[in-house]
């Protein structure tokens, strides 16, 4: 028997919706509560939602970071730091990354996992904003960031913040949703990710925050590949590039200081 969902989840679920069209503190605040409920699952759900594929795109992104020996790098809303593990070997032996987000709980997670790796001594996770990153300016050889930047309240901010602390030469490199390219991929994952995802979200995952109905709609008011392009190039990066990947599902974004 399908049971009715309760009101307030389904106030709850629809409310997430709609702050993916809000910005600053209030989207900020919001997104980081659902955050929060859903760290400790964070990793599992990530897989079987990305089929697994969300290793390879992050794979893929990492190879876009120069090496660097004894290289100082970022990773901006690292959360369960996945990015920050695979960046590490870029910088050297002696090198060091730094894994940041807003996020404790999501942090807490990526403490234990470096641990695991035993990367302690190399990653070092520490709790900041993305659009107050509070390092010197060109102070790292690259700046990484993965499905973060389609959550900050205010994204210009965001990249413009990201651009100071670099040094001159320096590369960003944003993983994060985006457009798919061909008409069918779009239609097909329009029904995966307003339709399938909810409901998997919310009886298999037994989500009650409406993460799963703010994340396609999150991917939604995100800038697609050109327009990213565009506003990293208003703030002043050069050599702007990008990839598709999985057909536009997701696109590394490539940029230089
Ligand atoms: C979808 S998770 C991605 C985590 C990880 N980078 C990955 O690829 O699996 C987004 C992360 O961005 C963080 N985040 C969202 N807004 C942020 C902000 N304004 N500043 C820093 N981190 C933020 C969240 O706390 C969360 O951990």
């Amino acid at each position: 028997m399908v049971q009715a969902e309760d009101p307030a989840a389904q106030r709850t679920k629809a409310q997430a919706q709609v702050v993916s069209t809000w910005s600053g503190r209030a989207r900020e605040q919001a997104v980081q509560r659902m955050f929060t409920a859903i760290a400790g699952v964070y990793d599992l759900n990530n897989t079987l939602l990305s089929f697994g594929l969300h290793h390879r795109w992050k794979q893929t992104a990492v190879s876009f970071v120069a090496p660097v020996e004894g290289g100082l790098a970022l990773d901006v809303g690292a959360g369960t730091a996945d990015l920050a593990i695979l960046v590490a070997p870029r910088m050297g032996p002696h090198g060091r990354v730094i894994a940041s987000d807003l996020n404790r709980a999501m942090l807490a997670e990526g403490i234990k996992k470096v641990a695991h790796k035993g990367l302690t001594g190399k990653i070092v996770c520490l709790q900041a904003s993305a659009e107050r990153l509070g390092f010197a300016d060109d102070t790292f050889d690259a700046v990484t960031t993965g499905f973060c930047m389609r959550n900050v309240g205010n994204l210009p901010l965001a990249i413009a913040e990201i651009r100071r602390i670099l040094k001159p030469g320096g590369r960003f490199v944003c993983l994060e949703f985006s457009r798919p390219v061909y008409g069918w991929l779009r239609t097909l994952y329009d029904w995966y990710s307003f339709t399938l995802l909810p409901w998997i979200g919310t009886t298999v995952a037994h989500d009650s925050t409406g993460v799963y109905e703010y994340l396609p709609a999150s991917i939604r008011t995100f800038p697609d590949q050109e327009r990213l392009c565009q506003l990293l190039r208003e703030a002043g990066f050069q050599q702007v590039e990008y990839q598709n990947l999985t057909g536009g599902i997701v696109a590394v974004h490539v940029a230089q200081k």
